[in-house]
């Protein structure tokens, strides 16, 4: 566990211009934010945010002044939306594929949320990640899980098999991406090859803990998060038992 920072965060709302649904998805946000915040150095930090999308890590984070952002992303549309938020120092159109386009030691923070789940190459960017940060430096990783990946996969290819986005790519094959607007392999991993992974990238472990047992997709259990008895028992419980939840966020620091 990181000092400063608790397990327990207050999904409340948040001041104007960082406002954020309650729902247990964004919990992944205050999270981080209070996580850097609790860093406290004189320098200014270098964060690289890989995968940015649209930027809303950056964008919920930007009232920390100390830190500098830099996001990367394969795809145009997510990176105008991103230099739109205002809060990226720069953003790079990377293909992941291919690995960082950065020199070692670098960054003082690597976050990926919500990416690697489209790539083949996930151990090899988590020693991307490793050798771009400084020592000392953290990396925050946010992925899904299964519990059964490889059924999970399966299921998620039939379903494919009937419907697929005709603007959606899978990745391994590096065709056609720049005529696509999305990824379409979704590979998850068990709670334990993300942990190995991690760990084989030579990572010390810091923090490992989750925010949600479900993904939203019933409709019944996005109506429960309206309750604050439901978002308080499924946050403490993902927290407590983390490799039940859907979603895992590991703190590794290079040593
Ligand atoms: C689910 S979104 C997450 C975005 C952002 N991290 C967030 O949490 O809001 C996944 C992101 O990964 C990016 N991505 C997928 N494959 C990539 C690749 N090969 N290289 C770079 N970015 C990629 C997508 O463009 C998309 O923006």
């Amino acid at each position: 566990m990181i000092a400063g920072f608790g397990r327990s965060l207050c999904l409340c709302a948040e001041p104007k211009g960082n406002m954020v649904s309650r729902r247990l998805k964004y919990a992944v946000l205050p999270y981080v934010r209070h996580a850097l915040q609790a860093e406290n150095s004189s320098e200014r930090r270098l964060v690289l945010d890989v995968g940015c999308g649209p930027g809303k890590l950056a964008d919920f984070c930007s009232s920390l002044t100390a830190y500098d952002w830099y996001g990367l992303d394969l795809w145009e549309h997510e990176l105008l939306q991103a230099k739109e938020i205002g809060s990226y120092k720069s953003v790079f159109q990377v293909n992941l594929l291919n690995g960082l386009p950065f020199r070692d030691n670098a960054f003082h923070v690597v976050v990926c949320k919500e990416v690697l789940m489209y790539l083949p190459n996930d151990r090899e960017l988590f020693r991307e990640f490793y050798r771009v940060l400084r020592p000392g430096g953290k990396v925050f990783i946010y992925n899904p899980i299964a519990w059964f990946p490889k059924t999970y996969a399966a299921l998620k290819r039939l379903g494919r098999s009937v419907y697929q986005a005709s603007d959606s790519v899978t990745l391994d094959t590096q065709s056609e991406w720049r005529t696509a607007t999305r990824p379409c392999r979704i590979a998850y991993l068990s709670f334990d090859s993300l942990m190995r992974e991690i760990r084989e990238a030579n990572f010390e472990i810091l923090d490992v803990t989750a925010f949600r047992l479900f993904r939203n997709r019933i409709r019944l259990m996005a109506r429960l998060e309206d309750y604050d008895w439901y978002l308080n028992f499924t946050q403490k419980l993902a927290a407590r038992r983390p490799r039940l939840a859907t979603d895992l966020m590991v703190v590794g620091r290079k040593v």
